[in-house]
């Protein structure tokens, strides 16, 4: 993010690998304070009091921070938010601010001055990316082919979906039945003079076949145990089928609707930014940004590509639109790019397509500066990222996909592949390789006689033994998906089983009054937020849940639970 410092253009950025918010004078790229957050920071956000917003999705944090004069950062409020907070958005007045959370497969609304709880919607798997279009926020999914449409003003709870990838359709009113299946998911969403656009992973899992000349999409469900499987290499690649499974849309959300646009072979978009008409692109698999633009019509283009550090995942642009900067997460780069003309002219009679994998970007950074790393990290390790991540890699598939092209942060992209084995979806790989076998039938005793097999399904020529081993121990240390600790589960039963949820839900009292033995009957209060209040009851007899709990003789059997007990309920209730 950007921020004006006594007139002087400042970038912030959240600095995954040594779990601080690095402060950076824009012109020269000198770094001015790194202050260490103590877990990954993910997400940040500028406010107009100039204090900053981070989100922390291994602390299950929301964090504020105040900024001192020397650039160092100060924390002035912390809230608790389950699970896996990622992204955030505001509307320009700013007096609330979403929170999308990956585990939680959430959006939760913060109030922006105290960080407290307001509201908060369920949503579908692997939320990402959000954006606030007046009365509603839109979420992007990483997975399952939606965005999520969540009404925040009013009295409307109900999160509606807008549905994005192609399902196998059958029509006999008019061209006959479409077999194609077509997934896609998206990280960010961003809002141009032309509407709200959003780059999309498309992905085709049943490869089309032949039969003479006609293709045939294999059996879209992969129900039956069709005889044509013999046809399928590999994920999404079959006998006699060309091209790509996986490229890059830009689609256009239009009220309900989407519609498509330029294509591209960019296979890991993370992060955009409107650059005014145009639309910047992060390509993190790819160490490129892509410019696509103008759109007066209805077909957005991709116009240039500009070569950065591997791994670019955060971009943003100052307010007169003159320049861009880009953070290169893996080569710990911040680079920028000034926005003259000729890096939005198509470069004029190019040996390839602009969007052929192989055509080298025609740009190049304006400056770059590589910020130190403080918190050493096993080059090994960090070898096994950067393959897990790199698209193109000839060795890895033949299309481009890397692992994280499926294994989307580790995690899965939720589709069934046709294999020659048959449909296989995507198994999650984070926190589940410790122990052998491995694959859906347990058919590899190592884990490298099956990431030799995925080589082979992608269409790859494989790795050699130091780089195949390097990326092995990359997915092995792929830490699981943040859940309750076990105390919070055991919590969590104890609130059942300690009578507590006859009268209190999770979020919401029962809007009765009871006497609980504090002096005449009292209407519940809710519990959301409660592990952050100072006093408690209505007349703040207790100043913590423990004491509440334990000496609440008339709340339910909590009184008469162990101190063991009691402390995991605490843990519990303070993760509402
Ligand atoms: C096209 C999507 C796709 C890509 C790309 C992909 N995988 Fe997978 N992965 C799958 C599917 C589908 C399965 C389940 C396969 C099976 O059981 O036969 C799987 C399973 C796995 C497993 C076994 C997990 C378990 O619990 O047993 C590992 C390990 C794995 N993949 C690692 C990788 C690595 C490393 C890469 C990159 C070289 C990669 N995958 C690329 C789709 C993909
Ligand atoms: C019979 C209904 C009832 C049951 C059962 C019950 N509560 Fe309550 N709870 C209340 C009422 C009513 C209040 C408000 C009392 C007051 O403010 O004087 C309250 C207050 C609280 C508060 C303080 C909230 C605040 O904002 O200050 C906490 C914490 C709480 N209950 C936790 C629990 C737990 C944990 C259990 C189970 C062990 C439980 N309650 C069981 C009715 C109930």
């Amino acid at each position: 993010v950007l921020g004006r410092v006594a007139g002087e253009l400042h970038a912030w950025v959240a600095d995954e690998d040594d779990q601080a918010i690095v402060e950076i004078d824009a012109e020269s790229g000198r770094v001015i304070a790194a202050t260490s957050v103590g877990s990954r920071p993910r997400d940040l956000a500028v406010m107009r009091d100039g204090t900053l917003l981070v989100t922390l999705p291994d602390a299950n944090s929301v964090v504020r921070f105040a900024r001192t004069e020397a650039g160092e950062l100060r924390e002035t409020a912390r809230r608790p938010v389950p699970l896996e907070p990622l992204a955030m958005a505001w509307p320009d007045e700013a007096a609330t601010i979403y929170v999308t959370t990956g585990s939680g497969h959430a959006l939760v609304a913060l109030d922006a001055s105290t960080l407290e709880e307001e509201r908060r919607w369920d949503l579908r798997r692997e939320p990402r990316g959000a954006l606030v279009d007046g009365d509603r926020v839109l979420v992007a999914h990483a997975a399952d082919s939606a965005v999520s449409v969540v009404p925040v003003v009013g009295e409307a709870r109900e999160v509606d979906r807008i549905e994005i990838g192609l399902a196998p359709s059958c029509d006999d009113s008019l061209s006959g039945c479409s077999r194609a299946r077509i997934a896609r998911h998206a990280h960010a969403l961003v809002r141009t003079p032309d509407g709200i656009l959003m780059p999309v992973v498309q992905v085709q899992p049943n490869p089309p076949v032949f039969f003479g000349s006609m293709p045939q999409a294999v059996d879209p469900f992969g129900q039956s145990d069709r005889s044509d499987k013999g046809s399928i290499v590999g994920y999404g690649i079959g006998r006699g089928s060309s091209g790509a499974p996986a490229f890059l849309g830009l689609a256009r959300i239009d009220g309900k609707r989407v519609s498509g646009g330029a294509t591209s072979t960019c296979l890991e978009p993370r992060a955009a930014v409107a650059a005014g008409a145009h639309v910047a692109v992060a390509c993190r698999g790819s160490a490129r940004i892509e410019l696509f633009g103008p759109a007066p019509l209805l077909e957005p283009q991709l116009v240039s590509r500009v070569a950065v550090g591997a791994g670019p995942s955060a971009i943003a642009i100052n307010r007169d639109a003159s320049s861009l900067f880009v953070w290169s997460a893996l080569a710990r780069e911040i680079g920028r790019l000034d926005l003259r003309d000729e890096v939005f002219r198509p470069v004029p009679a190019p040996k390839r397509a602009v969007n052929d994998r192989r055509a080298a970007p025609a740009h190049a950074l304006d400056r770059t500066h590589v910020v130190p790393r403080r918190i050493s990290r096993d080059p090994d390790w960090l070898r096994g990222r950067e393959l897990f991540v790199t698209n193109d890699d000839p060795r890895i598939s033949q299309d481009g996909r890397a692992c994280a092209t499926c294994h989307i942060d580790g995690r899965d992209d939720g589709i069934t592949w046709q294999t020659p084995s048959g449909p296989r979806r995507t198994r999650t790989l984070a926190g589940q390789l410790d122990r052998a076998p491995y694959g859906w039938r347990g058919e590899h005793a190592t884990l490298e006689t099956h990431v030799k097999t995925t080589f082979r399904q992608l269409g790859g020529k494989g790795l050699p033994a130091s780089d195949l081993a390097s990326l092995l121990t990359y997915v092995r240390s792929l830490p699981p998906p943040p859940t309750m600790s076990s105390a919070e589960q055991r919590g969590r039963a104890l609130f059942a089983e300690a009578e507590c949820a006859s009268c209190h839900a999770e979020r919401a009292g029962d809007r009765e009054v009871h006497d609980v033995g504090t002096g005449g009957k009292f209407m519940t209060p809710t519990l959301a937020g409660i592990g952050s209040r100072r006093v408690l009851m209505h007349d703040g007899r207790y100043a913590s849940l423990d004491e509440l709990i334990k000496k609440s003789t008339a709340m339910g059997s909590g009184a008469s639970l162990s101190d063991d007990d009691r402390s995991s309920l605490v843990r519990y209730l303070s993760t509402l």
